[in-house]
């Protein structure tokens, strides 16, 4: 999941591949490094740490250095050190390379590539692709190479060689020395996006590093490359077809990426909450007509309205949106619904039949596990929809049609306000569908009006962040907690408890309430945190009894409960409120504290809330 970002242009390369470098740590952050290229050798300068780390080595910019790679690493093959960090050079010295993605055929290639003479110093994948491309690069000086080549310089030339070598993902960015004006970068499974400004490109992994220098962009689809050079840039196939691309519009702004006032992404987007919603929802609730429309998927609204059965599928948090989504479709719209994790449901041979839908779930649009998992349900038939935040993302262009969540850019590793656009999305989706085959449009109005309200309920429980980071503090030495919800609101707890556990470093679950007394309950100790959502709904009085197993075993109790409940203060340690909404509204309100739990917790344990240790905001490999 590592980012990726190469500069071609009139301006000093160093300073602007390290700001980009800046904006996609979030992406990977246990080493990093830069490739320039001026008119002479490839100069590298690369270690195991942050950007920071990387910054104190550089040399001062070079202004003939006009163009460059760089890379932030996520590691998968050879741990996190200054030897496997990115760029990886070549046995000859004239090939640097970026990677982004996974060659499954590495080892093969490598035992060639050392019988054939290459030198490796590397415990990584990706330096295969470099002594591969170097390999034919020096190869493509025969006769009978040359001949082969069609129309593309031997730079080019070897490069295709190369990929069409390779298993595997890849988002790559490439340099040659002998070439000292061409960038070349190529795309399978892994993103890539080309930034085309006043005579400068930036190619990097996601926007959030292109967009302070131009808007327009070209993205790249699997097995296309791209070759850049200040004339210009061509398109291709990596089997030498050219192609073209349309210049799409990146849909944010800087600002929106930046952290303005606050001290973390994390809190910022949690904050942003009610303004992501309002705007996720805005223009799709047609409150006069009481309806919903969610121009994306207009022409596969029939096929909804009459599909058999929906299987969601998702990781981490969106396969929490997706449980959600199972309640609300079974509830709401009376369609059997089923949410799988998307890694197991791509290997478990799934059956899909006539009248299934599947519903992809995914902020990034780049996990490759639901990428894979949505084109294996594409193959058996399924027509697929994708409930996307990042625009033009390869989970959104591989889809049959989709509804974007308009959330804005979510750069925190740890995803809130994408979770609570991606429940918004899937209640407006299920009230349409529900109204369309047997909700009554008096009792559609009534679910609209209700679901319009939510933002500025989410607003009324962010207030209450100081009472909240109190209740962190006072638990803040367990390192044991459980999270027990039901209802619509056991995959809150879930959700709760990945919330804790990826920034905070606490061992956290989360379990439907009941299932609690089946054995987890074994580990309730005296003083361990035992967060309930309990608020008002028609398991109240059940979940009243799980609070009280665990207190008369010592456990803390940590409750969301809904305002006005008076009966609740005497079961509670701990206690929170949310406005009273209709149980199946709930999702977006009762995850509000729990984001903010696990925010402050983290601080207070002194982690670094956007970059969480071993973790990435977009998982590209598997
Ligand atoms: C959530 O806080 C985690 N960062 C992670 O579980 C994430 O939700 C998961 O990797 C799915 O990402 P996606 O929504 O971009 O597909
Ligand atoms: N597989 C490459 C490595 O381990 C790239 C990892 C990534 O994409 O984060 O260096």
């Amino acid at each position: 999941m590592c980012g990726i970002i190469a500069y071609l242009g009139k301006k000093v390369a160093q300073p602007i591949l390290i700001e980009a470098l800046k904006r996609l740590e979030y992406r990977g952050y246990d080493s990093a490094g830069v490739a320039l290229l001026g008119s002479g050798a490839i100069r590298i300068k690369k270690t195991s740490g942050r950007i920071s780390a990387l910054e104190k080595i550089l040399d001062e910019p070079d202004a003939a250095e006009t163009l460059g790679i760089g890379h932030t690493r996520w590691a998968t093959h050879g741990k996190p050190s200054t030897i496997n960090a990115h760029p990886h050079l070549d046995y000859t010295g004239k090939i640097a390379v970026v990677h982004n993605g996974i060659i499954e055929n590495y080892g093969t290639l490598k035992t060639w590539l050392q019988n054939e003479g290459a030198a490796f110093a590397s415990e990584t994948d990706t330096e295969v692709i470099a002594n591969l491309i170097g390999y034919f690069y020096a190869k493509g000086d025969s006769e009978e190479e040359q001949k082969k080549s069609d129309g593309q310089n031997k730079f080019e030339w070897s490069v295709q060689r190369a990929l069409q070598e390779m298993h595997g993902t890849f988002g790559l960015a490439i340099v040659c020395s002998d070439f000292p004006d061409t960038i070349i970068g190529a795309k399978r499974g892994s993103p890539l996006i080309l930034g085309v400004g006043d005579n400068e490109y930036i190619l990097a992994s996601d926007a959030a590093a292109i967009v302070e220098h131009t808007t327009q962009a070209i993205y790249l689809a699997d097995n296309e490359m791209v070759t850049i050079n200040p004339e210009g840039f061509h398109t291709k196939t990596i089997d030498n077809i050219t192609i073209s691309k349309e210049l799409k519009q990146i849909e944010f702004s800087l600002e929106q990426i930046e952290l303005g006032d606050f001290p973390h992404h994390m809190l910022k987007e949690i904050f942003e909450q009610p303004k992501a919603l309002s705007t996720c929802m805005g223009g799709r609730i047609d409150s006069r007509n009481n309806r919903i429309k969610l121009g994306g998927i207009d022409s596969y609204l029939r096929e909804l309205t009459r599909t058999k059965r929906l299987i969601l599928i998702a990781c981490g948090t969106a396969f929490h949106a997706g449980l959600v989504g199972e309640f609300l479709f079974e509830q709401l719209a009376r369609i059997p619904a089923e949410t799988e994790y998307a890694s197991e449901f791509r290997y478990r041979n799934p059956i899909i039949e006539d009248g299934t839908v599947v519903i992809s779930i995914s902020q990034s649009g780049e996990t490759i596990d639901t990428l894979a998992a949505v084109e294996e349900a594409k193959e058996r038939g399924a027509t697929v929809l994708g409930i996307v935040n990042v625009v033009g993302s390869s989970i959104a262009r591989t889809t049959d049609t989709g509804i974007y969540l308009h959330a804005g850019p979510e750069i925190g590793v740890a995803s809130t306000k994408a979770f609570t656009a991606q429940v918004a999305v899937l209640t407006m989706l299920a009230i349409e569908l529900g109204r369309r085959r047997h909700i009554r449009s008096d009792q559609a109005s009534k679910y609209i009006d209700e679901l319009s309200q939510i933002p500025d309920k989410i607003s009324q429980i962010l207030n209450q962040s100081d009472h909240i980071k109190q209740i962190a503090s006072a638990n803040i030495d367990q390192d044991n907690w459980l999270f027990l919800g039901r209802g619509f609101n056991y995959p809150v707890a879930l959700e709760g408890a990945l919330k804790l556990k990826e920034i905070s470093y606490i061992h956290a679950e989360g379990l439907p309430a009941a299932e609690m007394k089946h054995g987890p309950i074994a580990l309730i100790v005296d003083g361990m945190p035992v967060v309930f959502i309990a608020t008002a709904g028609p398991q109240y009085n059940k979940i009243m009894g799980n609070i009280a197993e665990v207190r008369a075993r010592g456990g803390k109790t940590i409750v969301v409960a809904t305002e006005g409940d008076e009966n609740i203060k005497q079961h509670a340690d701990h206690l929170i409120t949310i406005p009273d909404v209709p149980e199946f509204l709930q999702p977006m309100l009762t995850v509000v504290p729990l984001q903010l739990l696990a925010y402050h917790a983290a601080v207070l344990r002194d982690h670094d809330v956007d970059k969480p240790r071993n973790l990435a905001k977009s998982v590209t490999v598997e």
